[in-house]
């Protein structure tokens, strides 16, 4: 097997979806490596998560830099470091300019905890998505992974999970069912962008088939 693909977690909070991709790359069900992990909260879970499976993680304080520019300067020095070749974006609360975004386009990827291009946005995070579903009276949630633009929840979409939206659902209950599904749904796109399977035409995304394989491909 050839070099593993570098991919680098961008992260704000819990970091329940790092330790998925982590673990994932463990068991060598994805051929990646987590190689280093960023935080711009210097008390984020996703630190000590990093740091506990040994992988690099270091904090860019957003609050430290004068401003967005040094910030992202500052974020795109350590990747560039760590010579990370895909980033992912896992609960990482700062909208990103379109200039980051340009400088790795196509190969930088967000999960959002719902079905887009529904419920997503600025200022659509966190337990204020699942009420949103709740509010619309939606039968079905979700979560989707994306890759980034300009846009926030805006870029191509790569895979999506759904499920079902229970009688006397409260927005933590909500959120829990469709985290299960995040922790299935990323590793299995860092997989097939690692395979060499994600292609990216423009605004649209097709997964390939396996190599080897003339069978169209089903995702998830
Ligand atoms: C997830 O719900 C993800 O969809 C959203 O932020 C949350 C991060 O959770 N973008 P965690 O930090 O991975 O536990």
């Amino acid at each position: 097997m050839g070099e593993r693909l570098r991919v680098g977690v961008l992260a704000s909070g819990t970091g329940s979806n790092l330790q998925a991709i982590i673990d994932a790359c463990r068991t060598g069900a994805v051929p990646a490596e987590v190689v280093l992990v960023i935080s711009n909260v210097p008390t984020a879970q996703a630190l000590e998560r990093a740091r506990a499976c040994g992988v690099p993680a270091v904090v860019v304080d957003h609050r430290a830099c004068p401003t967005r520019d040094a910030f992202e300067s500052a974020l795109r020095e350590a990747l560039d470091a760590h010579r990370v070749e895909l980033v992912c974006l896992a609960g990482f609360l700062r909208i990103l300019s379109a200039r980051f975004t340009a400088a790795f386009a196509g190969r930088i990827m967000n999960i959002h905890p719902a079905l887009l291009p529904a419920f997503g946005g600025k200022g659509m995070y966190g337990e204020r998505v699942h009420q949103a579903v709740l509010a619309s009276g939606a039968r079905r949630s979700g979560c989707t992974v994306h890759f980034v633009t300009e846009v926030p929840d805006g870029g191509p979409i790569i895979a999506q999970a759904s499920v079902p939206v229970e009688e006397g659902d409260t927005p933590a209950r909500l959120a829990a069912r469709v985290a299960q599904q995040e922790h299935r749904l990323y590793p299995l796109a860092v997989r097939l962008f690692a395979e060499g399977r994600v292609r990216l035409d423009g605004d649209r995304v097709t997964i390939l088939p396996p190599a080897g394989s003339r069978l169209p491909t089903e995702v998830p």
